[in-house]
Order: structure tokens, then C-alpha cells, then sequence
């Protein structure tokens, strides 16, 4: 029921704002200990020269593998002075710090000829986008603990037209590469740092525990293809917060594999908090899926502001997918100029091959979305679930979409839903009766914010 005044809602959204920078500001902070390490190198004594011409894998690689050999206690900082230091991909090692100083580069070479390939992940059982193997991601970490990827703003630049321009000329022989992925790894922070142009998906944490992503700036042209910030994927204990992400695809999408290969793998996304957002995209701001078959739960999605997005929030997967998405919180979601505010969808993304189980349905349950402003919304909602198993536990409270824009496209029909079952509570304009009829409140701990 629409029951307050849009001045209340706003009065109370400034509250919650005010209330929470004030005097609580919830931070990653105790899930991964930030070491001092012990001992210190840098890229320059291993003959690394920033010139943004010189090719510096060597320097890169026998950085590493000295931190390994000197396995020192407390670990080793790699330092990377000011400069542009051009190299092809390199692994990181456990127990070590990559620190770029202020206005230090480092700056992915183009060869894509040499780009060396990696097996497919299970969860995926192929290429991301092609068959077989893929190209392994620019810096790459594979069983390791205890990893920092920090500096002074430092910038990870990708170089990734060259890969844009492959996709877009259809002429990619594998799957291209990311610009920063840990596999089967924990311990790792990643903070504050810019990354550029990356080829593919910017940071991707997969069979990983206990990452932080904090104070990152991702960067990519509008138009660049499939370029998502952050990809958490069969991992848990995720804290992202801090961000400003502009990207040609999902800003953050928590992903746990694809059909037949997520189910075998059966490894969920949990325990995930991505906090205080900025960013812009012309699709999701925040994405689940569609990639959900090893199940995606209890994630905290709050303080985020969106602008000029395809979706705002968008909740996805596939027939075959199997898994779950349950327990999912957003909270506190500002969008302005969207194509659709709210979409969640059992018809979305493709699949690896013809081998998936029809009747793999993925249970999609408890999805809470409270305190939601939207400006120039387009739709402000899709709800469809599958047909015989609906979407259920889905709680709107508090979401207000009602300055449509262009008024010229204004639809008639704000909310479309088929196939779902929840509650509605002050939410402008009134949703579609699946969520309004009182029957189903039940299933939904509506946020407490009632005026009786
Ligand atoms: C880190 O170690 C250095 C050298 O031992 C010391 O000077 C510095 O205060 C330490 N910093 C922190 C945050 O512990
Ligand atoms: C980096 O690690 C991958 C596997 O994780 C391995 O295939 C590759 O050979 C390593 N590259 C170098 C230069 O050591
Ligand atoms: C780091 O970069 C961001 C984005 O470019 C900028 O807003 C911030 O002020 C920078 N911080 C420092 C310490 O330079
Ligand atoms: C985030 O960046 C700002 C400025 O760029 C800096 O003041 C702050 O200490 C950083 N936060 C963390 C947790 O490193
Ligand atoms: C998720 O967090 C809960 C509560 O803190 C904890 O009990 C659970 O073990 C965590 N799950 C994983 C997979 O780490």
C-alpha cells in the first residue's frame, strides 16, 4: 500500500544517508589483515624501466620469483616507481604486495599472438565467450594467500581495444583475457588503484575466500564489449565498497558458473557486501547472474548511485542454469536515467552447449530491495519468473520510480510481472498485483519503516 507522501520518503532517505555517514560507516575492514610487509624491492633493480616503451616481463617475472625464493616472513612489496611500464602478462606469488606509487602504469602489451592460454574453469567447462582454453588474465594469481594489489592511485592499464576490436571483427580465437583474476585463492586486497581499459571483465575473483575490493576507480569506454568491473564467481566472504565504476557491461555481477558445469562444480557466491557504488554503464548497475549454477546467496547490496544505466538492478538467469539466488538485500539504491530500475528474469544469457538439463530450474527466493529513488526510470519494473516455479520472497518496500522520463515513453503499464509471488509496500508507482495482494505478505519481512 502507498501510504506515505513522497516528501517522507525523501526525509527519511536523507536520514538514513546522514544517520549512516555520520557516525556508522561500515567498512571491509578485519576480513583480510593489511600487512606491513617485512621486506621491500623494486621493479627497477630487476632492470625494470618505465618509459611506456620498454618491455618489462622479464623484470616482472624475476621480481616474483625472487619474492618466492626469498620466502621471507611478513612477505616482500614489489614497488613500482613513476613511469609506464609496458609487459606482457605476469603471476603473482603468495605473501607479497604489487604497490604502485603515484603515477606509476603498468601497462598490458598488445601481443596478442603470444598471449599465453589457460584451461578453461570447470564451472564453465569453456571459454567464457569462445570454446577450449582462454587467454589467462594480464596479472593472474592461481592457489595463493595473503596478496596485495595496492599503491597511490596507481593505474593497471589494460590496452584493451586491440581485444574489442577482435570481438568486434569476429575474428577472436579464445576467450579473451581479464585484466586482474585470482583463482582458488584468499587473503587478497585490491585497493586503491585505477584500472583501464581492460580486454575483458576488469577483476575477477574465482574459487576465492576472504577479498577486498576497496577504494577502485574501473574505467572503459561505454562501448567497449563485455568490460565488467567486478566478477565475484563461486567465491565467498566478498567485501567490495568504495567504487566508481564507468564500463560497457555490469558494473558488479556475482556469477557461480553456466549449466551442466556450475551444477557439477556446485561452488555458490556467499556472503557478499558491495557498498557505496558511483558508477554508470549501459547495462547493470548491479547484476546477479546470469551465470548462477552453483547457487548465489546472502549478498548486501547498499549505499549505490547509478546514473544513465541500461538496468539498475538486474537479478538473471537461464533455463538449465540450476542453482539458486537467494538472500539477496539491496538496500538504499539511487538510480537516475535507466532504461528499466528493477528487472529480475529467468530468460537471460546464453549457454555453453546444447547439453544442459531442461529442466534445471534455478529456485530464485527472498530478494529484498528497500529504499530505492529513482529519477527519469523508463520501467521501473520486469518480474518473471518460470512458469510452474515462480520467483518467490520477492519484498519491495519503499520504491519510488514515479518521475518517469521521457513523459513522451511513459508506459502505461509501469510493472510487468508474471510468475512471482511477494509484497509491496510503499511503492510508487503501484507495482503489479502479484506483489500487491495481501495473501503473500507473509512472505516477506517488510523494512520496518510503517507509518500506521
Ligand atoms: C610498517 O613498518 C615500518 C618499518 O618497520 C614502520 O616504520 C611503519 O610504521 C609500519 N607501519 C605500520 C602501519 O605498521
Ligand atoms: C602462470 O600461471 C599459469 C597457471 O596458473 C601457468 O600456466 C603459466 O605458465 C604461468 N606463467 C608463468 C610465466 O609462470
Ligand atoms: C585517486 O583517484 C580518484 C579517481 O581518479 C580520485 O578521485 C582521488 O582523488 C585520487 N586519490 C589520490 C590520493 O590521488
Ligand atoms: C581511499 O582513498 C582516499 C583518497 O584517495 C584515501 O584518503 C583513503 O585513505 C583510502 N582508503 C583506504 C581504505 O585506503
Ligand atoms: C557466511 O557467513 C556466515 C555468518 O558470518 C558464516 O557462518 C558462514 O560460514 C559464511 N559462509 C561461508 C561460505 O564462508
Amino acid at each position: 500500500m502507498w501510504r506515505f507522501g513522497l516528501s517522507l520518503i525523501i526525509c527519511f532517505h536523507l536520514w538514513m544517508k546522514c544517520c549512516i555517514g555520520a557516525d556508522h560507516v561500515e567498512t571491509c575492514s578485519g576480513i583480510v589483515p593489511m600487512r606491513n610487509r617485512s621486506g621491500r624491492i623494486s621493479i627497477a633493480d630487476f632492470g625494470g624501466v618505465g618509459n611506456g616503451e620498454t618491455l618489462n616481463t622479464k623484470a616482472f617475472r624475476a621480481a616474483i620469483n625472487e619474492i618466492e625464493r626469498l620466502k621471507r616472513v611478513g612477505g616482500t612489496l614489489l614497488y613500482i616507481p613513476a613511469g609506464v611500464y609496458l609487459t606482457e602478462t605476469f603471476n603473482l606469488t603468495s605473501h607479497m604486495t604489487l604497490f604502485l606509487a603515484k603515477d606509476a602504469v603498468i601497462k598490458a602489451s598488445q601481443d596478442t599472438i603470444n598471449w599465453p592460454l589457460v584451461n578453461p574453469l570447470p564451472t564453465y567447462g569453456r571459454g567464457r565467450e569462445r570454446p577450449g582454453g582462454r587467454y589467462i588474465s594480464f596479472i593472474h594469481g592461481d592457489g595463493l594467500q595473503d596478496v596485495i594489489i595496492t599503491g597511490e592511485n596507481g593505474t593497471i592499464e589494460g590496452q584493451g581495444a586491440v581485444w574489442w576490436n577482435m570481438w568486434r571483427q569476429r575474428t577472436l580465437k579464445f576467450t579473451r583475457p581479464n585484466l586482474v583474476e585470482f583463482m582458488n585463492s584468499k587473503e587478497i586486497i585490491i585497493s586503491n588503484l585505477i584500472f583501464k581499459n581492460s580486454p575483458f571483465w576488469n577483476i575477477h575473483p574465482v574459487y576465492c575466500s576472504n577479498v577486498v575490493i576497496q577504494n577502485v576507480t574501473i574505467l572503459a569506454p561505454r562501448d567497449s564489449p563485455n568490460t565488467d568491473g567486478i566478477d565475484p564467481d563461486s567465491s565467498s566472504n566478498i567485501c567490495i565498497e568504495d567504487l566508481y565504476v564507468s564500463t560497457g557491461d555490469d558494473l558488479v555481477a556475482v556469477k557461480s558458473g553456466w549449466d551442466e558445469y556450475g551444477i557439477a562444480y556446485g561452488r555458490p557466491s556467499s556472503n557478499i557486501t558491495i557498498r557505496r557504488l558511483t558508477g554508470s554503464s549501459p547495462f547493470a548497475g548491479i547484476a546477479i547472474g546470469s551465470e548462477v549454477s552453483g547457487g548465489v546467496q546472502n549478498i548486501l547490496v547498499e549505499h549505490v548511485n547509478l546514473y544513465n544505466m541500461g538496468f539498475g538492478i538486474h537479478i538473471k538467469t537461464n533455463i538449465g542454469r540450476g542453482g539458486f539466488i537467494k538472500n539477496i538485500t539491496f538496500f538504499d539504491i539511487y538510480m537516475e536515467n535507466v532504461r528499466t530500475g528493477i528487472r529480475i528474469a529467468g530468460n537471460v544469457g546464453d549457454h555453453p552447449d546444447d547439453k544442459f538439463d531442461p529442466n534445471a530450474i534455478s529456485v530464485v527466493k527472498g530478494i529484498n530491495i528497500t529504499l530505492v529513488l529513482g529519477k527519469k526510470v523508463l520501467q521501473p519494473g520486469m518480474i518473471h519468473g518460470f512458469k510452474g516455479c515462480p520467483f518467490t520472497g520477492i519484498c519491495l518496500s519503499n520504491v519510488n520510480m514515479n518521475d518517469q522520463a521521457p513523459v513522451g515513453n511513459r508506459r502505461n503499464d509501469p510493472w510487468q510481472c508474471s510468475d512471482v509471488t511477494g509484497a509491496a509496500i510503499g511503492v510508487s508507482p503501484l507495482p503489479c498485483a502479484e506483489l500487491t495482494s495481501a495473501a503473500q505478505a507473509g512472505e516477506c519481512v517488510l523494512f520496518p519503516f510503517e507509518l500506521d
